[in-house]
């Protein structure tokens, strides 16, 4: 596995692989890499002939009280990790590298990002999709891998894509969970023991709103007001939201219809730590 922190040497090495017909597939990431992110770049490889994953956490997502001078950091585990899944070259720019000290430019998707988690972090999405737009120009890729995990992300992306006519193939892979149900993520270091045990109520609740759907419950309130039982029961848990939306326009959904796209998606906070969990429904 190559490592590459330059934008230069990384647009070079691309020209060259696509100068030599090589399908080129990209895995962005903030790092600290788990079974998620190895998935993403299991189906990259699946999709093109050298995948670059690119390891970076972006001041410009993370809003000053945020959690960007601890988030969870382990350069030579990712190493590891990222070429046992089949990386070929790891990308991994200084914060200099990417937003020189006169940056000006970040893209703004509207409408869909001023809802759920771009309520709560009205600054984030724009962070994201700049610097994922930076990344695509950077690593020049035929096919980019996001997860259902940040649900709101993928469509946000997906947006970007076809707004800005990004001449890239987006591919969603499914949630990868630990084996109690809890959605794999970087930050769940952060979660106490208690903590960690009472959060697997998230898939819980989740679960229990397709079951209720599955059994003719049409309702959305009441879908979401089952949910908020189930989870407040636990004593450290604290919701930020749940809501069932329409999957593409992210609108909200009072009552389900024949043919719906529902997206059930929720973000709770356990202690300081504020997990997001979603499941992506066909009425
Ligand atoms: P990060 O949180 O590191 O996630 C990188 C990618 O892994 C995202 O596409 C995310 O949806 C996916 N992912 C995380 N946990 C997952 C899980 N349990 N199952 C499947 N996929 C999972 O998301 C970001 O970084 C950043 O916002 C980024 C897109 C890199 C831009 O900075």
């Amino acid at each position: 596995m190559k490592i590459i922190t330059t934008i230069h040497e990384m647009q070079q090495t691309v020209d060259e692989l696509r100068q030599i017909r090589k399908k080129i597939g990209v895995v962005p990431t903030m790092g600290y890499l788990h079974e998620g992110h190895l998935s993403l770049i299991h189906l990259a490889k699946q999709h093109a002939d050298v995948v670059i994953t690119t390891l970076f956490v972006n001041p410009a997502q993370f809003s000053p009280t945020e959690d960007f001078d601890k988030y969870p950091r382990d350069f030579e585990r990712d190493k590891k990790l990222a070429e046992s899944a089949g990386t070929d070259i790891l990308f991994t720019p200084s914060t200099e590298e990417m937003y020189s000290p006169d940056y000006l430019t970040y893209i703004e998707i509207e409408k869909i990002t001023g809802v759920l988690e771009g309520k709560i972090r009205p600054t984030h999405f724009r962070g994201v999709t700049t610097v994922v737009a930076k990344l695509f120009n950077i690593t020049k890729p035929d096919v980019a891998v996001f997860g259902q995990k940040d649900a709101q992300q993928a469509i946000v992306i997906q947006q970007m894509v076809r707004d800005l006519n990004f001449d890239v193939r987006i591919m969603i892979a499914p949630i990868v969970r630990e084996s109690e149900g809890l959605a794999m993520s970087s930050r769940n270091v952060y979660l106490s023991e208690v903590e960690r045990k009472e959060s697997v109520v998230l898939h819980q609740s989740l679960q229990l709103a397709k079951k209720l759907i599955e059994h003719g419950e049409r309702n959305c309130s009441l879908i979401i007001s089952e949910m908020k039982k189930l989870i407040s029961a636990n004593l450290s848990a604290k919701i930020d939201y749940i809501s069932i939306t329409e999957a593409e326009t992210l609108e909200e959904l009072s009552v389900l219809q024949d043919g719906n796209q529902a997206l059930i998606s929720l973000a709770v906070r356990f202690g300081t730590t504020r997990l997001i969990d979603n499941i992506l429904l066909t009425i």
